[in-house]
């Protein structure tokens, strides 16, 4: 099947989960519950619950009621870091996922209530996964969930970002926010998707290799794009990392640096998706296609 067709479905697949869980606009709060499902409903790729997807399925695993709560959580925690990310004290961004960012549309403290909302949403929505197969496998899977979003993951590198707007840092500090803002959470896809399938350690540790590199990888486009992409193709504002004074590998490395780390980082990828237990193709095609996005 050609890929983009396939993409294209498992991109509908996700955007299912992500539907059926999220909240119903309804009681006192409502308003709450419309912002999030407003930053979450826009256009987002939808990268992180295609590729948890993915990989539980390359693990063998084959129960939608297990692994759709998982799917949805990690797109509401995901989705909550580009809120609060956009947030006025942080990169101050007005537009995400081709529309006006949570913050500008519904004011400040919505902005913040919405983030918070979807983080513990996420939670909420994870456990159903632990609900319907309530084993060690499971558990082992919501505690990477968990800890891959905090402080030793994204959140980690969002304090180490912000912390040196303005500063010239070192690569070793780039690339601690590089693996730990973005590279987190890519790890977090692939390793809940195979902890939940009931993968081993040494798959676990090997989905992690994969998901750092694919994540670094992809961070990098991310601060290559900032600078030449089409803010009407992103969705986003380019020039963000101009405008806060961030260090970023296109400033440290040059353009054709930064785009040979992209290829380098995704060529070692794709070669460690070899040697996952299932068959990997359609994973090795979506790193692949990442190396020269537009979006
Ligand atoms: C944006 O992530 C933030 C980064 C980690 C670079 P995505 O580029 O995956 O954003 P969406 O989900 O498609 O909007
Ligand atoms: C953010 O990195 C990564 C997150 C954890 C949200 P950026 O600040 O570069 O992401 P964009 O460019 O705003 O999407
Ligand atoms: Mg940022
Ligand atoms: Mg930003
Ligand atoms: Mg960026």
């Amino acid at each position: 099947m050609d890929f983009n067709e396939e993409l294209e479905r498992r991109i509908i697949e996700a955007d299912a989960f992500i539907r059926r869980y999220l909240p119903k606009e309804e009681g006192p709060a409502a308003a709450v519950a419309e912002a999030m499902n407003y930053s979450v409903l826009g256009g987002g790729k939808r990268l992180r619950p295609v590729m948890l997807l993915e990989m539980y399925h390359i693990c063998g695993g084959a129960d939608p009621e297990v692994v759709g709560p998982c799917a949805a959580a990690i797109e509401m925690i995901h989705s909550y870091s580009l809120v609060h990310d956009d947030l006025p004290a942080m990169d101050n961004d007005e537009y995400r996922r081709g529309r006006k960012s949570t913050h500008a549309m519904y004011g400040e403290a919505m902005g913040i209530l919405a983030g918070d909302g979807l983080l513990n949403y996420a939670y909420e929505t994870a456990l159903l996964s632990l609900e319907k197969q309530c084993t060690p496998a499971t558990a082992r899977a919501l505690g990477i969930l968990a800890r891959k979003a905090g402080i030793g993951g994204m959140v980690g590198g969002q304090v180490v970002d912000v912390a040196s707007e303005g500063k010239q840092i070192p690569m070793e500090t780039l690339e601690y926010i590089h693996e730990n803002k973005t590279g987190a959470m890519i790890e977090s896809a692939l390793m809940t998707g195979a902890a939940l399938a009931g993968a081993s350690e040494e798959v676990l540790a090997l989905a992690e290799q994969i998901g750092s590199d694919v994540g670094v990888a992809f961070q990098i486009r991310d601060d290559i794009l900032d600078v030449t992409g089409d803010s009407a193709v992103l969705g986003k504002q380019v020039g963000s990392d101009e405008k806060n004074e961030k260090v970023t590998y296109v400033t440290l490395a040059g353009l054709e640096g930064a785009e040979a780390k992209v290829e380098e980082l995704s060529r070692r990828a794709m070669k460690n998706v070899r040697r996952l237990p299932g068959d990997a193709s359609f994973l090795a095609q979506l790193i692949a296609s990442l190396i020269n996005r537009e979006k």
